[in-house]
This record gives structure tokens, C-alpha cells and sequence, in this order.
């Protein structure tokens, strides 16, 4: 069946060309520029991709396996090097689903699931996180909604858009759902690195035969348009079967893409720029926290991961009139509705981008049409 539109990015699409002057939930950490990694890349570097591997380059598959606490527990073949965490769900969900099958997705979500699922024709089977309930993952219903035909549990680990973390016990109860009925499960740790509390949690592929983590260099690195992720999971037919599927899309990886994420990725330079996107982070989130804290019309629960939260607007105002409003004239601010994740009276907020993205002036400019509102 043919993939249909998802109203996230409907709205990515109208707005594209708004040049808006500031934005305020902008996903990821400030970029680094090209020229930072220069000096680290080889001019010899062939860029025919002959006698390259399948699953990526070894050396930034080892780095993966480190940075997600597998190495030792999962073998570099167990890795494949995907373009964006966005391929590695693809991948997984379509060569996993099948029209007879169901999914388990969590809502608020990443919406990828859901459009792939229907587009398989597969039943979808929400579990809702809520906003009077800390947008809390009700693992006490997960139960209910796992069966003999459950093939897929998917889920986000930080989720988003709401910032919350599963727990090392919800992650297990994950596990024992999935492990009831045979199903997989895929959890995107796309959000990964950037923990406000507490570590980072564990990759669910080293929990799991039949879990896959999904992830890449986007968004605590801010290295999104190098398109460089993966999927890692110790079953070897389902990762052949990735393969399978890729090579009769885009082939093989993007050479480029893969050796500039595999400097981003060497030790100290990953470690230097996690603890600046941390820093930085942190402190935006704090400033961001203070002024929700200050406006009366706002409230949201405080994301204890990532980059962005969802905030309630207590007017009668739905999230899509205010975003659309806050995108002209005089505003011209960009913040993604609430109804992108089916949440009309919230809208998305957050603090990545950097000084680039005028935080300090989007948020005035909220604060001044949230007056203004009915
Ligand atoms: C939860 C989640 N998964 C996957 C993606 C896609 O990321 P990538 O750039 O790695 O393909 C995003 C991007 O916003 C995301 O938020």
C-alpha cells in the first residue's frame, strides 16, 4: 500500500519556506561545521566504495557498540550502519510487519511507526501516555495489548516529543511483554546521551535476542545531514534482511556520511562534544523550565531527557492556530503544533540549534502572543 502523509510532516512541508527568525524547539544540538573535521579526512579517500562492508566501516561500528554499552555483548556484525535511526526503523518495520501482524505503539510517539504500519495494513495498538500523568509510559497496560499476534512493540527510549526515560525495570518489563509472545522489539534511542538524570539507560539489544536499537549521530552530536545511523540486534537473519531491503533502495551507505561519524565518533572527540551538548543543554533547559514556570498560560512536564518537551497552552487557543500564528507576521517563529503528535492544545518547545535558532528572542516572542490570545 502507498505510504500516506503524517500531519508532522504536512507541517514541516507548508512551513518550509517561512524563514522564520527564530525557532524554539529546534531537535538537536548546535551542528559543528564541516571544517571542524577537515584535518581528521583523508584526500586519498577513494569515493567509489569498492571493497567497503555491507554493514558499514568497522571502526565506526566498534564505536557505536561502545557508545551504546555493547561492545562485549553484541559483535560488530551485529551492527548495521544505516542512513538515520530514520532508515533503521524502515528497514526494520518493513522487512518485520506483515498485514496479519499487529504493532504496539506508544502515543505521543515518533510517528514513523505508525505511517509504516498502516501503509503494511498491519493493526496498530496505541498505548497512551498522558499528560496529567507525567506523559508516564503505563507499562501496567502493555499487558493487555500484547497478543500471539503482536510482531512489533515499538517505542522511543528518551521518548519523543515529551523528553521522558523508561526505567531499567520498564525496560525489562518490556522485554518479558515481548519475550511472551515472541515479539520484537525496537527501541529508538535516537535521544540517547542526553540524560538529565540518571545514566544513560541500556541498549535494548543487548537485553533481547529479538530487540533492535536504533540510533545515529543526529541529534546529541547535531550531525543530522551527514544521514549516518543504525540498527543493532543479535538475531544475524533479521540484520541480513536489512541488508536485503537496503540494497534495493539506496545500496550501501553514503561514504561520506560514514567516515566524517566515524571521526565525530573516535573517543575524545566524542566525549568533548557530548559534554558540550550536555552543558549547553542543560543550561538552555533550565532557562526554557524558568520561563514556562513564568507564564501563566503554559505548563508541561520538565523533559528528563533530550532536547524538547510538550507544553500545555491553557487558552482557548489550540496549539495549530498558535503555531500558524506564530509563524507571521509580526512573530515569524517556528514551534511545531501539538496535533503534529496528536496533542492539539499543546505545542512542541525545546532548546537545541544553538545561537543560530534566537531562543531568547522566540520565547519573547511566545510570551507576547500568548498575551494576546483568548
Ligand atoms: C525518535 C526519532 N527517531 C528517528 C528520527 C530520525 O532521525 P535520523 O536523523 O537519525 O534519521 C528522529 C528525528 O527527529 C526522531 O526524533
Amino acid at each position: 500500500m502507498k505510504v500516506k502523509i503524517h500531519t508532522l510532516f504536512q507541517y514541516l512541508l507548508e512551513t518550509t519556506e517561512a524563514d522564520p527568525e527564530a525557532i524554539v524547539g529546534f531537535s538537536l544540538s548546535q551542528s559543528p561545521k564541516l571544517g571542524e573535521f577537515l584535518e581528521a579526512l583523508d584526500p586519498e579517500l577513494p569515493l567509489d566504495w569498492n571493497g567497503k562492508s555491507f554493514r558499514g566501516l568497522p571502526r565506526l561500528r566498534d564505536h557505536v557498540l561502545r557508545e551504546t554499552g555493547l561492545a562485549g555483548i553484541c559483535d560488530p556484525d551485529d551492527v548495521l550502519i544505516t542512513a538515520g535511526a530514520a532508515e533503521a526503523n524502515y528497514l526494520a518495520i518493513m522487512q518485520l510487519l506483515a498485514p496479519d501482524d499487529e504493532i504496539v505503539i506508544e502515543t505521543p510517539g515518533w510517528p514513523q511507526a505508525e505511517v509504516l504500519a498502516k501503509a503494511v495494513g498491519s493493526k496498530i495498538r496505541h498505548i497512551v501516555r498522558r499528560d496529567d500523568d507525567g506523559w508516564r509510559f503505563p507499562m501496567e497496560r502493555l499487558a493487555e495489548l500484547v497478543n500471539e499476534r503482536t510482531k512489533i512493540i515499538f517505542v522511543t527510549n528518551p521518548n519523543n516529543p515529551t523528553g521522558q526515560r523508561f526505567s531499567e525495570d520498564d525496560l525489562m518489563a518490556l522485554v518479558e511483554q515481548a519475550k511472551r509472545v515472541g515479539a520484537w522489539l525496537i527501541v529508538d534511542e535516537v535521544y540517547a546521551g542526553l540524560e538529565w538524570e540518571g545514566s544513560r539507560s541500556s541498549s535494548i539489544a543487548g537485553m533481547y535476542e529479538k530487540g533492535i536499537t536504533t540510533g545515529s549521530v543526529s541529534k546529541a552530536l547535531g550531525l543530522q545531514g551527514l544521514r549516518t545511523g543504525w540498527l543493532i540486534c543479535r538475531n544475524r537473519e533479521f540484520v541480513m534482511d536489512a541488508i536485503i531491503l537496503r540494497e534495493n533502495s539506496s545500496e550501501i551507505m553514503n561514504i561520506m556520511g560514514e567516515v566524517i561519524a566515524e571521526v565525530a565518533m573516535r573517543p575524545e572527540r566524542y566525549r568533548a562534544a557530548i559534554n558540550k551538548a550536555r552543558s549547553d543543554g542543560l543550561a538552555n533547559l533550565a532557562q526554557l523550565d524558568a520561563f514556562v514556570g513564568e507564564e501563566p498560560r503554559l505548563s508541561w512536564v520538565r523533559p528528563s531527557a533530550g532536547l524538547i518537551g510538550l507544553a500545555r497552552i491553557e487558552a482557548r487557543i489550540d496549539g495549530d492556530a498558535f503555531a500558524k500564528r506564530l509563524l507571521a507576521d509580526p512573530y515569524r517563529t517556528f514551534l511545531l503544533p501539538g496535533s503534529a503528535y496528536g496533542q492539539p492544545q499543546h505545542i512542541r518547545i525545546g532548546v537545541g540549534g544553538g545561537a543560530e535558532v534566537n531562543l531568547e528572542l522566540g520565547l519573547s516572542r511566545v510570551s507576547d502572543l500568548l498575551t494576546r490570545v483568548e
